[in-house]
């Protein structure tokens, strides 16, 4: 989602809109805006893109008193509809409030609402806000900041909230948990935003918000506390890049940005799902437990990067759940007579919830009565929407063409599947289930050490770039990372690559290593399969002696491999079956810097698509 706020002298309708134009990239399914006019609050918010809303505003023209907020909205709870999207206010029409993130207590502060006889129009989790806002400015005489405090500290999950009240004409007040929020500081005038983009036409000196700080923002002012109100820390700045940068984060590529952003992605694909004490909550799935519990077979159904999610989910699945799984890639389905029916889950995997493939099998899958899952990046896209059941992974909009950042959220996805399958079927293997669940928590951190250390890989990338050929082995799940590594570098260095099972390279491709030809091997953990870690450092041995260059990517720690390796980039140790979300990371590196050492546009590379809607 993109927030934008403005308080000052300009027409305060047109530096929102425009801060939300210049948020655009973000994505959209919807946007709003709420401004005062004449005191009076208004608001006016369209599905759809920023055009529809810009159309609305023309249609029906209104002043505003130089003070406004705005949102572009990237559905979490609800679909994509006018009365979905943001801004949302209270039943008097006092308080209007735009937010990002997730409120995951919503239910709870709902019900308490509805007790209390307060009348709700949307599905939001939002709207709880707008509500607890107006009880609260009541409370607190008009005080709006006073009353952001208070809801905030009752709110529980990821949220950046805005807003503006009837009751102080001049005051734009945002509250920020998990979620970011910048502030911009003008001259006799203020701009909040979700990034900079939105307002670098304005000012570039800037403020960022800590965790959970309240800023008070007036024309010639800005004040920033804490949740109970005490003076906070912030860290200002300013800014060098220009307009498209600043889109990009300060990256040159959406694509390095969002190679970047995977620890968060899979923090917010996690977040409200996995209870402190393990329990997991998938209730959005739409598909009750006594459902789950008849499954007799699941098939999975993808293209491109999603299938190789899927090829590592049936790897989890069949070891936690114990029920029989297929992969296969979406356009070669339904022409086959697969054996489907009702007893079948088929689990749609497709990051725009567009590809015609994917959805062909889905509308296939039906037709035989089995209960299909979509997961999914795109909320209301098309194949959720025809689907039983949906998981969304929350990775926000992922702009370069070659999937990351929805890769390794998919991943998070299909194990919460596994591991709620197993739940409600009621096995435990001893405590494996619940470490599982507890490891999974601590992978934005791993993902993290990764993205620190990863620096090497650039290197090794750069001296690469005249190569012809790249070849990837893997074992158990590394096997379907190794497919992943292969196919990013084909989509953005245009190079032959090609990832083979390590078991299978004495059955043919080892005839194709010669001298100085880079293999890139994906070492299975330790933890458990120590056998096939054996075997794989074995294949090592086999390849260096027939001269190829060997790309190691093993556990810290792991000296096995080290006298083998002509480069060793190590991750961190984790479960094996996670292990696909720490050893994606330097592959997704590698093809990105190889392909920028060849001069390739990585956000689109040449006769690609993000989403393919023809079969
Ligand atoms: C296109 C993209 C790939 C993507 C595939 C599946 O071919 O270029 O990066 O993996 O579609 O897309 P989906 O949206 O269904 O996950």
């Amino acid at each position: 989602c993109g927030i934008v706020g403005y308080v000052g002298p300009k027409p305060a309708l047109e530096v929102v809109v425009e801060g939300l134009a210049r948020l655009e990239y973000r994505g959209y399914d919807s946007a709003g805006v709420a401004v005062l006019s004449d005191g009076k609050l208004q608001t006016e918010k369209r599905a759809g893109k920023l055009a529809n809303l810009r159309a609305a505003l023309q249609a029906n023209p209104r002043s505003a008193d130089g003070i406004g907020i705005g949102h572009t909205r990237w559905a979490t709870h609800g679909a994509p509809t006018d009365g979905n999207a943001h801004p949302h206010v209270d039943e008097m029409n006092r308080v209007a409030v735009v937010h990002n993130g997730i409120i995951e207590n919503f239910a709870q502060l709902r019900m308490e609402l509805e007790e209390r006889g307060c009348k709700f129009r949307s599905e939001t989790d939002t709207e709880v806000v707008a509500h607890m806002l107006s009880e609260q400015l009541t409370e607190h005489n008009g005080d709006l900041g006073a009353a952001m405090r208070s809801v905030c500290r009752r709110l529980e999950g990821a949220f950046t909230l805005v807003a503006i009240s009837e009751d102080d004409p001049g005051l734009v007040v945002a509250a920020r948990r998990n979620s970011p929020l910048v502030v911009g500081r003008g001259n006799g005038e203020n701009f909040l935003a979700s990034d900079v983009a939105a307002f670098i036409a304005h000012t570039r000196d800037a403020i960022e918000l800590g965790q959970d700080q309240v800023v008070e923002l007036r024309a010639d002012s800005i004040t920033i506390t804490d949740y109970d109100g005490a003076p906070a820390q912030v860290r200002e700045y300013h800014v060098d890049w220009d307009a498209s940068a600043a889109e990009k984060g300060g990256y040159d590529y959406f694509m390095l940005k969002e190679i970047a952003e995977q620890p968060r992605a899979i923090a917010d694909t996690l977040l409200g799902r996995v209870a402190v004490d393990g329990t997991l909550t998938l209730d959005e799935m739409r598909l009750a437990p006594e459902e789950l519990r008849q499954i007799s077979k699941i098939v999975i159904v993808a293209c491109g990067s999603s299938y190789h999610a899927g090829l590592i989910a049936k790897y989890a699945i069949e070891h936690w759940c114990r029920i029989p799984c297929e992969v296969e890639v979406a356009s070669e389905f339904r022409y086959r007579d697969p054996i489907l029916d009702p007893q079948t889950l088929v689990i749609a995997i497709s990051q725009s919830g567009e590809s015609m493939d994917t959805l062909m099998a889905v509308r296939y899958a039906r037709e035989q009565q089995s209960r299909v899952l979509a997961i999914c990046n795109v909320n209301g896209s098309t194949i959720p929407r025809e689907s039983d059941g949906v998981l969304y992974t929350h990775a926000g909009p992922e702009v370069g063409v070659a999937a990351t950042k929805t890769f390794l959220t998919q991943l998070v996805a299909c194990y919460l599947v596994g591991l709620y399958l197993a739940q409600v079927r009621g096995l435990k293997f001893g405590d494996e289930i619940n470490a599982i669940i507890g490891q999974l928590a601590r992978m934005p951190e791993q993902v993290e050490k990764v993205l620190n250390t990863v620096q090497p890989v650039r290197d090794l990338a750069r001296s690469l770039a005249e190569a012809k050929t790249v070849l990837f082995l893997g074992r158990h799940v590394g096997y379907p990372v190794a497919m992943e590594g292969a196919l990013k570098l084909k989509e953005l260095a245009y190079m032959h690559a090609e990832a083979f099972a390590a078991g299978e390279l004495k059955h043919g491709p080892i005839a194709l290593i010669e001298d100085g030809l880079p293999v890139v091997v994906v070492v299975p953990s330790r933890e458990g399969r120590s056998v096939l870690h054996d075997k794989i450092v074995s294949n090592i041995q086999e390849i260096r002696a027939r001269g190829a260059r060997t790309i190691v990517i093993a556990e810290e720690g792991d000296e096995s491999v080290r006298p083998y390796s002509d480069t060793l980039i190590e991750i961190p140790a984790v479960p094996t079956l996670l292990q696909p979300l720490v050893a994606t990371v330097p592959l997704q590196v590698f093809a990105c810097e190889l392909a920028l050492a060849k001069g390739n546009d990585v956000d689109q590379p040449r006769n690609l698509a993000k989403s393919v809607t023809v079969e």
